[in-house]
């Protein structure tokens, strides 16, 4: 059902795209910042449905970082040459920041490859980000196949695991390494010297505990950079990542967004996966931009002593 929203002057609606997850924001301008009941209403929403889409957006990069600061400070991209200017608008497209179509082959474009995996922002950091913000600038003709970005809702797709499941992952880590995207896809160059100190390998649990959802659960994965999972061998992680893969994949936890010119969209990389699905590379140009907005926490594993005085109440 549609909500219509009444703010300091604006006047907007806010409506669910799926029973899963997500929502479209119409009427709302979002190139100048908002006023604090607008920005109040927007953070309520994106608590509430994870994914939300601004319709019909005409944005400048400094408009794009403006409006994401708002939600908190700006991550900065971990390879140089990936970004437009300014290093925290990162450029996802096929086409060059000169124009120019890039071949198949193009690293950036085995990149967007890569990640159609299920994964989570920056998951890569010991703190890892709280939301991801895109920017459709060039996209799809409707006709094309591919080219949407599919969601996945880990909240709900964390209850409906079966108990035997929940008690095998609860005491469970994952290994998460930047530098690891190249197992998976070793055309992509090696990173410097530099940039491989700057993000060294990090783990975090396999169930996420959200004080902020009163220590509900939740999922928290990748499947595009390595598979191990602390306590497995090597090929026991690869087969329970297959398994994970396999069930996010679930309709009824999934919603796959269709891109339009000038869409905003911008999710919760804590409670949700998301996937780029592979379209015509060589055929389509597309130009994306996304920001991203940095996380303050390490991630709350089950075992953690808050955790289990509010799942025991001991
Ligand atoms: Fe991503």
């Amino acid at each position: 059902m549609s909500l219509a929203k009444q703010s300091s002057g604006n006047s907007f609606t806010i409506t669910p795209v799926s029973d899963a997850l997500g929502a479209e924001v119409f009427g709302l301008d979002v190139s100048s910042p908002f006023d604090s009941e607008t920005l109040g209403i927007i953070r309520e929403a994106f608590q509430q449905h994870h994914m939300l889409c601004f319709r019909e957006q005409a944005l400048e990069d400094e408009q794009l970082v403006a409006f994401s600061t708002q939600f908190g400070p700006l991550e900065v991209f971990p390879e140089k040459g990936h970004t437009k200017d300014k290093i925290e608008v990162y450029h996802v497209a096929n086409v060059s920041l000169d124009g120019e179509h890039l071949a198949s082959e193009d690293p950036k474009v085995v990149y967007q490859r890569n990640n159609g995996r299920w994964h989570t922002d920056s998951s890569y950091r010991y703190e890892p980000s709280l939301a991801s913000i895109l920017y459709g600038i060039e996209v799809l003709p409707d006709d094309a196949k591919g080219g949407e970005t599919g969601f996945s809702n880990m909240l709900t797709a964390y209850a409906a695991l079966p108990d035997d499941m929940k008690a095998k992952l609860e005491p469970l880590h994952q290994v998460h390494s930047y530098a690891d995207i190249r197992r998976l896809e070793p055309s992509i160059p090696p990173m410097s010297v530099e940039e491989r100190d700057a993000f060294p390998p990090v783990t975090h649990p396999v169930l996420r505990v959200h004080p902020d959802r009163d220590y509900q659960r939740s999922l928290y994965f990748t499947s595009n950079t390595s598979l191990e999972i602390g306590g497995m061998t090597l090929e026991e992680g690869k087969a329970l990542h297959r398994w994970l893969v396999d069930y996010v994949s679930r309709p009824e936890f999934c919603y796959f967004h269709r891109w339009r010119k000038n869409d905003l969209v911008m999710w919760d990389n804590r409670v949700l996966l998301h996937r780029a699905i592979e379209y015509d590379f060589a055929h389509y140009r597309r130009v994306l931009r996304r920001t991203t907005i940095g996380g303050d926490k390490t991630i709350m594993g089950p075992f953690w002593p808050e955790a289990r005085t509010a799942a025991t109440g001991r």
